[in-house]
C-alpha cells in the first residue's frame, strides 16, 4: 500500500498544484472582475460593465482570430461582449466562453454580460423568438444579458443575413409588435435585458408609447466626432442606458473611416497626456457615463484599450473635445430606398446630419 501511495504521489502533487494554480488564477481574475466599473441598468437589478468588447468585423465573417481576440480579452479581465446575427460573431464567442470556462479563466458564465442583436429579417412578429433561440444556440448559452432591436427598421424573412441587402427588401418595423415579441424573450428568461440599437428620440418615443418593459439600452454610434448630447440627455431622463458603438471611428469596415483617430485635437491631448488617440477617446466617452464597445483583434491593442480608468480629462481637455466639428460616420444608406420606410437619411435618424465621407456601400 505504501509503495503504491509512493508511486502515485507525483500525480497527487501535481494534481494539487493544478487545483490551485487554477483557483488562483481565477480569483484573480476574479477580483478583477468585481473591480470593473459598472453601471445599473433601468428597470431590471442587473448591471453592465461599462467597457465593452465589440466583435463586428467586415466583411461579416466568423474566425478563429476573432475566437482568440476574445478569449485573450477575457483573460485580461473584459467581461462584457457585443455580437450579432449578423456579424457572425455569435459562434467564436461561443467557443471562447466554453474555452475560458474550461480553463478556469471564469468560474460560470454568470460573469460574463453577453449581448447579441435581433437582425432585420428576424424584425417580425413572430420570428424574434425563434431569432432568440438561434442566437443562444450558435453561443451555447441558456439566456443573454441583453437582446437588442438592431435597427429600427424590418427586412422580408428571405434576405436572411445577407450583407448587403436589396433595397426592395425593406419593410416598415412594426414596432408594437416586435417589441411584444422581445418582451416574451425576457418574461421567458431567455434574456435578462431588452433594448434597442440606432434608435433616434423619435422612433424611442414612439415604442415608449406602447411597451409594457421599457428599453434599458440604446446602442447607438458615439465618439468625440459624434457625442449625441440630445439624445443621452434624452435617455438619461427615460432612464434607458446608452453604449456606444464605433468609439475609435470603426475604421476599416464599411460604415467607419479613419477621422476619429486622425483628429488632430483628440492626437494633441494623446500626446501631452503620454496615452494613445485611442486611449482618449475611449476615456472621453467613459467620462459621459455611457458603456462603452472597442473592437480590437490585436493582443497589445485589446491591453492599451483596457487602460483607461486610473486617469482622467483635465476640464481644458474636455472642453477642446467639445468644440470637435460634429459628423457621424454609419450613414445608414444601405436603409434608404425611395420605395423603403425611410426615404432619407433624415427619416432614418430623425435629424440633420453631415456626415464623415461619403460611402457606395454601408450597412
Ligand atoms: P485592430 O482590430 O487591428 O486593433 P471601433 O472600436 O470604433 O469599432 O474601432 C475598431 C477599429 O479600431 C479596428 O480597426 C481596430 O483595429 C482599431 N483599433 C482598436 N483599438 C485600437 C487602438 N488602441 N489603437 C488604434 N487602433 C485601434
Amino acid at each position: 500500500m505504501d509503495g503504491y501511495l509512493f508511486s502515485i504521489l507525483p500525480s497527487l502533487v501535481q494534481a494539487n498544484i493544478y487545483i490551485h494554480t487554477r483557483r488562483w488564477i481565477s480569483d484573480k481574475h476574479n477580483r478583477k472582475w468585481a473591480a470593473f466599473p459598472k453601471v445599473a441598468l433601468g428597470s431590471s437589478n442587473g448591471t453592465i460593465p461599462l467597457l465593452g468588447f465589440g466583435t463586428a468585423v467586415f466583411p461579416f465573417t466568423a474566425s478563429e482570430t476573432m475566437k482568440e481576440s476574445i478569449l485573450h480579452a477575457i483573460k485580461l479581465g473584459y467581461r462584457h461582449f457585443d455580437a450579432a446575427a449578423v456579424y457572425h460573431s455569435e459562434g467564436p464567442l461561443g467557443e471562447a466562453i466554453a474555452e475560458a470556462l474550461r480553463l478556469g479563466l471564469i468560474k460560470s458564465r454568470d460573469d460574463l454580460f453577453i449581448t447579441s442583436k435581433l437582425w432585420c429579417s428576424d424584425g417580425h412578429r413572430d420570428l424574434v423568438l425563434p431569432a432568440l433561440r438561434n442566437t443562444l444556440q450558435n453561443l451555447g448559452l441558456e439566456y443573454l444579458d441583453l437582446y437588442l432591436i438592431h435597427f429600427p427598421v424590418s427586412l422580408e424573412p428571405a434576405a436572411r443575413y445577407d450583407v448587403p441587402f436589396k433595397t426592395e427588401d425593406l419593410r416598415p418595423m412594426d414596432f408594437k409588435a416586435v417589441w411584444e415579441a422581445m418582451e416574451e424573450c425576457r418574461e421567458l428568461g431567455l434574456t435578462k435585458n431588452i433594448g434597442v440599437s440606432n434608435f433616434s428620440c423619435k422612433k424611442l418615443e414612439q415604442l415608449l408609447l406602447t411597451s409594457k418593459i421599457p428599453p434599458v439600452v440604446n446602442q447607438v454610434e458615439i465618439s468625440p466626432l459624434w457625442q449625441q448630447k440630445k439624445l443621452r440627455k434624452f435617455c438619461e431622463e427615460k432612464g434607458i442606458h446608452v453604449t456606444a458603438y464605433s468609439p475609435l471611428g470603426a475604421r476599416g469596415t464599411a460604415w467607419g473611416s479613419n477621422e476619429v483617430l486622425d483628429c488632430e485635437i483628440l492626437k494633441a491631448i494623446a500626446e501631452a497626456k503620454g496615452k494613445t488617440t485611442a486611449q482618449v477617446c475611449l476615456r472621453w466617452v467613459y467620462e459621459q457615463g455611457v458603456s462603452v464597445l472597442v473592437k480590437s483583434f490585436n493582443k497589445e491593442r485589446i491591453k492599451e484599450n483596457l487602460d483607461i480608468f486610473d486617469w482622467k480629462l483635465s476640464p481644458e481637455e474636455c472642453h477642446m473635445i467639445d468644440q470637435i466639428p460634429q459628423q457621424k460616420s454609419c450613414d445608414g444608406l444601405v436603409f434608404i430606398s425611395d420605395e423603403g420606410p425611410y426615404k432619407s437619411v433624415e427619416e432614418l435618424w430623425d435629424e440633420k446630419i453631415s456626415f464623415l465621407v461619403e460611402r457606395a456601400c454601408d450597412i
